[in-house]
């Protein structure tokens, strides 16, 4: 399963990329927004990093135009910022219809704010090439997101669609176990979930018995 980051913070997607384990960036209006940087660096400087430590990883942008032809005006700016661009499109209906025609000129799609598995129906149909679930949101108002995963998973295998499902909206590590169980290819993760995802409190007190051990042992054959 690939892991992707949900931040527009610039140290903290340096520092997680450093492992080597991130396969791109996920950021939005309100996460670029929080940093109070300008955009298009922004999303330079990411997609650079990103790809220093793995040269598939990908950056998504996001559109904030809600017409077609505003949306289509946008993402052509925003593919020819960086080769690794996917371009973040509203679960609308001109967004679907932008989707489809940057389907057909090869331009990666990621269609986002979807909450139902029709909804990620319709994003396969135009052509995406990952839709964004977004489960925590979901969580939130007492349905189940990850009940909607895997709703989506049993329809796209049923028709074989190649669109990718693209957890988002995740609030605890054990998200990503749940989405790996029910064959999510993506999650996106906030910057804190993503070191969480390393720690255990036995990993811990284990590494400390074995170094303290070591340390006994070596005073021992002195
Ligand atoms: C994904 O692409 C979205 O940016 C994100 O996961 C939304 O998460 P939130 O519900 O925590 O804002």
């Amino acid at each position: 399963m690939k892991l992707f980051l949900d931040t527009g913070n610039i140290e903290d997607i340096r520092i997680a990329a450093e492992t080597g384990l991130v396969d791109g960036v996920t950021t939005n209006p309100s996460l670029i927004a929080k940093e109070g940087k300008p955009f298009v660096p922004t999303l330079k400087k990411i997609a650079k990093i990103v790809q220093k430590h793995n040269k598939r990883a990908v950056i998504n942008g996001e559109v904030v135009s809600t017409d077609f032809s505003g949306m289509m005006k946008e993402a052509l700016r925003l593919v020819r910022l960086t080769p690794n661009m996917i371009i973040k499109i509203p679960l609308i209906p001109d967004g679907l219809k932008a989707v489809y025609a940057l389907h057909k000129k090869k331009i990666g799609t990621n269609v986002t704010l979807c909450f139902t598995a029709a909804q990620a129906l319709l994003a396969a149909k135009a052509g995406a090439t990952y839709i964004s679930p977004f489960i925590g949101r979901l969580d939130d108002i007492t349905s189940e997101g990850m009940e909607v995963v895997g709703e989506i998973r049993q329809i796209y295998d049923n028709y074989g669609y190649p669109t990718e499902i693209l957890v988002a909206s995740v609030r605890s590590p054990r998200q990503i176990t749940d989405a790996a169980l029910v064959g999510a290819d993506i999650c996106t993760l906030p910057t804190k979930i993503y070191h969480q995802l390393f720690k255990h409190p036995l990993t811990d007190t284990g590494l400390q018995k074995f170094l303290a051990d070591w340390e006994a042992y070596q005073k021992k054959q002195k």
